[in-house]
């Protein structure tokens, strides 16, 4: 009895093995012909905006390297897992991939010969992209200047590193079908949610992901993870001290908002792109976040400025060694009620000073800001050679009570520790001398 239960026991594991097999294969798609060249110059313009809000730049080119030519790490709760060379170069890029390839790794996350990629390719968010606009972007990839550079292999344990697994990843939380129109909405409400669900890929970095680092759904927005940064929630859970509005999200996902700043951290490559391309892509998709957002309650209306108007003296005498720190190193430009080029008019209106996660306040403090390469913005220096965890963390404790409303953040010491562990050594210094030498340190001239 025991052998024959054991028997259809090894027999039920090898069919879900064999099932697993044949769901987890996926064909080699035959080479394009080469090479592929002939585009119409107004679709590889529209594929040329496309990639700018999908910011396929941002991963797929690497810190000095080439355009598109890949071999930056996208770091992973799991590992790191390195973006690939996706200009037309044949041997190691994708010159040999047909549209239909193109499409089908867009969508299925699958590569040409048939492997599944690891969906820290936002593929996830990509399948939700037309025909039309896929075919653009390719337009656009294939005639980028081919460059010979091969990406490092993922650098995954095992048995992450068996790409087969991620078929069970996408058969639990790939949705296929490209975006649907919600006939309720407005024109321009359903091109806000279709640029932002699908190329925008918002909630990579703006929803909480569950433990096989997949998007919760029912969390949309929520909240996320993007590089040890915390992705604020972008609905009506939004803790933002000024409550957004159409006008101030189209300024900041472009370039800079008088009541609220300009986008740091990994937002900032998000807002550089979308400066580069139609208003009316942007206008769009500020129109789906305010909807999104909803109108703010009665109560959120002039706190901010309430909270401003307090004096900058320490309301507790424990919060003098950060009032200190303050007054020393940040009230020059904090405190000048928006008078430095780029600060707003309190550091209370800064959402990250009312969200439960401190970690953007000690990223800001221990890198500083710099605007992205070639481009004007905000230049904040770097304290991570100056200030120690400890004060750092007192800092943080005066920041939080006299510029928000909140509760105090806890276990600062230890968060510092965190953020400071990935910060090369090098980027922290005080980059006093460079600030003092930049010339248009005055915003507009
Ligand atoms: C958040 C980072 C990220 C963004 C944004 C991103 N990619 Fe990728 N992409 C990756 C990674 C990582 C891989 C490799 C995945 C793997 O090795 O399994 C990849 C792989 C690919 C591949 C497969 C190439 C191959 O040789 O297998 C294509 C095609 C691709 N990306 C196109 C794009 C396009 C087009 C965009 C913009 C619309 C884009 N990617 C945006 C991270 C990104
Ligand atoms: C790579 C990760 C990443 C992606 C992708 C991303 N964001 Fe962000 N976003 C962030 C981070 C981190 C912050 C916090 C920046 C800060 O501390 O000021 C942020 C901040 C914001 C804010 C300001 C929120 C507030 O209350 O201060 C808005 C609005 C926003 N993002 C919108 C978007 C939209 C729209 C998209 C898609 C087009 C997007 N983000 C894509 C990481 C990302
Ligand atoms: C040379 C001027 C300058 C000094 C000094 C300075 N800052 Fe800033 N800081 C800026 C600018 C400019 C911004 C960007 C404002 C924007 O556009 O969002 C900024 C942004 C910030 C932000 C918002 C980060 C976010 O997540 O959006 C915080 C928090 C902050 N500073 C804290 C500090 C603290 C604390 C100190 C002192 C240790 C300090 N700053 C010193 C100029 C300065």
């Amino acid at each position: 009895m025991l052998r024959w239960w054991l028997l259809a026991l090894a027999t039920l594991v090898l069919v879900a093995i064999a099932g697993f097999a044949a769901l987890a294969w996926q064909p080699s798609l035959p080479p394009a012909a080469l090479p592929v060249t002939a585009f119409d110059p107004s679709l590889v313009a529209r594929g040329r905006d496309l990639a700018l809000i999908g910011n396929c730049n941002t991963c797929h080119t690497q810190e000095g390297g080439k355009a598109y030519a890949g071999g930056k790490p996208i770091p992973t709760p799991f590992g790191t897992i390195h973006a690939t060379n996706v200009t037309p170069d044949p041997e190691t890029g994708i010159g040999q991939w047909s549209l239909t390839a193109f499409v089908r790794s867009m969508r299925e996350g699958v590569d040409r010969e048939g492997n599944h990629l690891y969906p820290a390719f936002p593929y996830d968010h990509y399948a939700r992209v037309t025909d039309e606009d896929l075919a653009a972007l390719y337009a656009f990839l294939m005639t980028r200047r081919a460059v010979r550079h091969e990406a490092p292999p993922p650098d995954l344990p095992f048995p992450l590193n068996q790409r087969p697994l991620l078929a069970g990843w996408k058969l639990l939380f790939l949705k296929a079908g490209s975006y649907r129109p919600d006939p309720a909405r407005s024109v321009e409400w359903n091109r806000g949610a279709y640029l932002a669900e699908g190329l925008g890929h918002c909630g990579a970095c703006h929803t909480p992901r569950n433990r096989l680092g997949a998007e919760i759904a029912s969390e949309h927005y929520n909240g996320g993870e993007a590089e040890n940064w915390w992705g604020p929630p972008l609905n009506a859970s939004s803790p933002a001290s000024v409550p957004w509005t159409e006008a101030s999200l189209f300024n900041y996902l472009r370039d800079w908002d008088p009541k609220h700043g300009g986008a740091v951290g990994p937002m900032a490559p998000v807002s550089h792109n979308l400066s580069q391309v139609g208003e009316s892509e942007v206008r769009a998709m500020a129109t789906y976040l305010t909807a999104l957002m909803g109108p703010p309650s009665g109560e959120r209306l002039g706190r901010t400025e309430a909270i401003a108007a307090r004096p900058d003296a320490a309301p507790d005498p424990r919060l003098a060694a950060g009032e200190r720190i303050y007054a020393g190193a940040c009230a020059t430009c904090h405190a000048s009620g928006g008078q430095v080029p780029y600060t707003v008019n309190s550091l209370a209106y800064h959402t990250t000073l009312f969200g439960p996660d401190p970690r953007n306040v000690i990223q800001a403090v221990l890198r500083g800001i710099r605007p992205p390469e070639g481009a004007a913005g905000a230049i904040m220096p770097g304290y991570a050679e100056m200030l120690t965890d400890g004060q750092v963390a007192d800092l943080l404790d005066y920041l939080r009570a006299r510029f928000s409303d909140a509760p105090p953040w806890t276990d600062l010491e230890r968060k510092v520790r965190e953020v400071r562990e990935d910060i090369p050594p090098t980027s922290g210094s005080l980059g006093g001398a460079q600030v003092e030498s930049t010339p248009d340190l005055r915003r507009g001239g």
